[in-house]
């Protein structure tokens, strides 16, 4: 039979106890569906620092390489953010993992469940019956990997200086935006390309690129809009966005706000992608080092992350609705961890919702 081989780097904070969930969802969709998993746990940021002096350890790398995918949780937090950048969770593990594994495609699929309509900040007339947005963002260039970085001056005169590097080649832009018009094809033909145009010569480049992409797409309808406007305009008439194409910068901006638009941080599920079939999947949310230790976390977005594991990498289609249709189930019957609770719903926490999504399944 089928037998599927995952890393799971459970990571910091929230990251274990929503894990526990997420594989405990994975378990008993892989019975159903006739899958065997083979799931290997290694730790990552953090937990991996304090462990080995390392937030991304070799045989985590390497247990990574042996794998189909990652199941990744989140890193970072408070007790780690005054190391040096290399050794910090983010900078010394998350980045690395995207660069090494060539992960530059990120989808972000929010989509507002009826019945979560109330956990929406906007209006009611904004919100009608929902919207479903899928971000596209590039995740290994930008000025997160662009060179050089640094430095420099006398530490701590007023000349010193710290700098960063924005930056995109023509390749890059190409790729990702070939990527979000594929998938637009598939949903709504319509695709925001978000840029900076008017201030950045990188976001010149990427409209440029973008522009002659989409004359391959004649169906699809374009629009450019800087990221200002952009976030506004998802506040103003989140209904009328469909595919939105990002740079790594504000395509990670962007999501936060998609996020909370759906109802919470802790909804938003994502893939990041290489060619072929790898993967690394993740909460777009971080550690939440508020609520970690408390067993209240939401651990919707780390399952749905499963779910799109088994989409892109195991291409068990049947299996990845199955687990978004339990969600979807669990939320109409009522279930809410503390981030999206209403009155008259039933309050749960994190292994509470994993129960209630258990049952959903069977
Ligand atoms: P965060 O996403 O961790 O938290 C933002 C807010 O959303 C908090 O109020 C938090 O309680 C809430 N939230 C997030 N996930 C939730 C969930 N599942 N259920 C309920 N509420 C949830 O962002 P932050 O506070 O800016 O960052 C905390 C740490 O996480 C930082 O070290 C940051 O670098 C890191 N981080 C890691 C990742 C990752 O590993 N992919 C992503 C983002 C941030
Ligand atoms: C995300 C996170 C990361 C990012 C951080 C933790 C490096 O915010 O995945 O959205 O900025 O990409
Ligand atoms: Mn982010």
């Amino acid at each position: 039979s089928k037998n599927y081989k995952i890393a799971v780097l459970p990571g910091d904070g929230i990251g274990p106890e929503v894990m526990k969930e997420a594989v405990r969802v994975l378990d008993v969709v892989s019975k159903k569906f006739g899958f065997d998993v083979n799931a290997e746990w290694a730790n990552v940021g953090g937990a991996a620092y304090d462990e080995s002096g390392s937030p991304l350890p070799e045989s985590t790398l390497k247990l990574g390489e042996a794998s189909d995918c990652i199941l990744f949780g989140s890193v970072g937090g408070p007790k780690w953010e005054h190391l040096p950048p290399n050794l910090q969770p983010e900078r010394g593990a998350l980045l690395p993992l995207r660069k090494h594994f060539k992960l530059f495609c990120n989808l972000r699929p929010a989509r507002v469940y009826k019945e979560l309509a109330g956990a929406c900040p906007l209006r009611a007339d904004i919100v009608g019956d929902g919207f479903n947005i899928l971000t596209v963002r590039e995740l290994t260039g930008d000025v997160y990997f662009g060179q050089p970085k640094g430095r420099e001056g006398v530490p701590g005169s007023k000349e010193e200086i710290g700098f960063d590097t924005m930056k995109y080649s023509r390749y890059e832009v190409e790729r990702i935006a070939r990527f979000a018009f594929d998938a637009a094809m598939l949903r709504n033909k319509k695709v925001a390309s978000i840029d900076k145009a008017n201030v950045l010569t990188t976001s010149v480049l990427w409209r440029e690129v973008v522009n002659e992409v989409i004359k391959d797409y004649p169906e699809l309808t374009l629009e450019h809009l800087y990221v200002d406007n952009a976030a506004m305009q998802l506040l103003k008439r989140p209904r009328e966005f469909d595919v939105l194409l990002c740079p790594n910068l504000f395509g990670d901006i962007l999501t936060d706000e998609c996020a909370m638009l759906t109802g919470s941080m802790g909804l938003l599920p994502s893939a990041s992608i290489a060619e072929g079939s790898f993967g690394l999947y993740e909460p777009a949310g971080g550690s939440a080092p508020d609520i970690a230790g408390k067993g209240i976390a939401n651990p919707l977005a780390q399952i749905l992350s499963v779910a799109l594991m088994l989409r892109y990498t195991f291409k068990e289609e049947e299996a990845a609705k199955a687990i978004e249709a339990a969600c979807e189930k669990v939320i109409a019957q009522g279930y809410r961890t503390g981030d999206i609770y209403q009155e008259g719903c039933t309050k749960v926490g994190t292994t509470g919702m994993g129960d209630a999504i258990i049952k959903a399944l069977a």
